[in-house]
């Protein structure tokens, strides 16, 4: 891997201030999806090293809690600049590790660093409240403190925006992290602790733990009660089961877990518009995001029109190496997720589905996927109840406004939707009536850190970013001042 600054490459875990190996010696690998080529041998830490990080964070506590709001936010905004500074090294290890087009790293970046800048700001706005008494003799007040030493358990295939998106609030509201990586994307978050290091994060305020023990390390975060807060990012099945865990110590939880995010484009929908949408929100990071379009439904009437304009842009996409300046999709992660998606590919076929292109793997890229669109699809199968996580969209036809609302809320997730429609009526009518936390109205991008991000039901708990996003990181308390003393 060629870097500017060959020191944001770690490969040990960082706690307390310092880069550590594991306990024991032991070290995992990292592997480049898009050749399988060796990247890295990274300390594989387990429950003794999570202790210590635990303990570092909840020592420092004090100190950072205590720092000037003004203080905390400089810190952050330093780190902010720095990683502004190395955005091309951060890229080109998060293409190497996970495999997305260069150019989609270059955004991440930013979009990750976008997270630091704005609660850098909001942690100076952290106002409390004056409340009306209820008697004359009384003064009531509410402050807002920091929750405590602050958990995140992040996902391999947003390896920087997601750590951020938790942490720069945490650290904001006055809380030590202790963050836990995908094991599959590793070196970006060892990256991150680089500059934090640099930015000047007190010792213990800032760790990651780098582990394949993915059980052993979110089992001693959610039993051991300094941690107050524990986020997490991943599927559904995990989610549950971290909360199960944290409700033992009743642990607060954010959760941001799988979506099933319908598009539902409309007769009065530009045609054109809607197509770019849906390419954007289905074959972002090669189909790997949560919010990413898994069923598209389409009515009666524009359904061919859609359908052909859609395949021609499908079509168009270049699978390849990230480092490829051509690639539109990169590589799957890796050699499961290519399984899943041939899987529920091939069952919906078997249930009378019809594939209208793709749906093979690349001859010429490891883990790399042909785009495919699937047309046919009902939301009896599977491909449409669960989260595909790659390059597979389907299509579904519908002929009335309230049937595409019931199919699109017919899911245990509610993530995010899109649709697309000139009525303004209509317009109003489905974005209420869509059950999910986010709704794209002929936008197919909708993430942002000044607006909160977060589902209903069983997508999760929780908002990221935004003026709310600091409040999983803080608790309200009451003052009642009485002055007849
Ligand atoms: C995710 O897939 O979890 C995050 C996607 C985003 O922030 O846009």
């Amino acid at each position: 891997m060629q870097l500017t600054n060959n020191s944001l490459l770690q490969t040990q875990s960082f706690i307390n201030g310092q880069w550590c190996d594991a306990n024991n010696g032991d070290t995992f690998k990292v592997y480049n999806p898009a050749d399988g080529n060796l990247l890295a041998e990274v300390a594989d830490a387990g429950q003794e090293e999570v202790t210590h990080a635990i303990n570092a964070a909840d020592t420092a506590w004090s100190g950072w809690r205590e720092l000037a709001a003004k203080e905390r936010a400089t810190i952050l905004r330093r780190w902010f600049e720095l990683i502004l500074t190395a955005r091309e090294d951060l890229a080109t290890i998060m293409t190497t590790e996970q495999g997305k087009p260069l150019t989609e790293a270059r955004n991440e970046v930013l979009y990750g660093a976008s997270f630091i800048e704005w609660f850098a700001e909001e942690a100076k706005r952290l106002y409390g409240d004056i409340i009306p008494a209820h008697g004359r003799d009384k003064r009531l007040l509410v402050v807002k403190q920091p929750i405590g030493v602050a958990a995140a358990i992040t996902p391999w295939n947003f390896p920087l925006a997601m750590i951020t998106r938790k942490v720069a609030p945490a650290l904001a509201a006055g809380c030590p992290v202790v963050i836990k990586p995908s094991e599959l994307t590793p070196l970006s978050a060892l990256a991150l602790a680089k500059l934090a290091q640099q930015a000047g994060f007190p010792d213990g305020v800032f760790n990651v733990i780098t582990s394949t023990k993915a059980d052993v390390v979110g089992k001693t975060i959610c039993e051991d009660s300094r941690v107050r807060k524990l986020s997490f990012t991943g599927s559904t099945a995990v989610g549950k089961l971290l909360a199960q865990q944290c409700s033992a110590n009743v642990k607060k939880v954010s959760l941001e877990l799988g979506g099933n995010a319908p598009f539902i484009v409309f007769d009065d929908a530009d045609l054109d518009a809607a197509v770019t949408g849906a390419v954007i929100s289905k074959f972002r990071n090669a189909g790997q995001t949560c919010v990413c379009t898994n069923r598209i439904l389409v009515q009666d009437s524009v359904f061919e029109a859609f359908s052909e304009k859609f395949r021609i842009a499908v079509d168009a996409l270049v699978v390849g190496n990230g480092f490829d300046e051509h690639t539109d999709i990169g590589p799957l992660i890796e050699e499961r997720a290519l399984q899943k998606v041939e899987k529920l590919i091939a069952d919906a076929l078997s249930n009378g589905a019809a594939l209208l292109t793709g749906g093979y793997r690349s001859q010429s890229l490891s883990h790399g996927f042909q785009p495919t669109i699937l047309t046919g699809v009902n939301n009896s199968m599977a491909i449409a109840q669960e989260e595909i996580f790659g390059p597979v969209a389907t299509l579904m036809p519908f002929t009335t406004e309230s049937e595409a609302i019931a199919i699109a809320n017919d899911t245990s997730s509610g993530l995010a939707a899109y649709f697309y429609a000139r009525d303004i009526s209509r317009i109003w009518r489905v974005a209420e009536a869509l059950e999910y936390g986010m709704v794209g109205i002929n936008e197919g991008i909708i993430s942002t850190e000044v607006a909160p991000f977060g589902g209903i039901k069983e997508s999760g708990i929780g908002r990221e970013g935004s003026k709310y996003g600091i409040d999983d990181y803080i608790e309200l308390k009451y003052l009642c001042m009485g002055l007849s003393g």
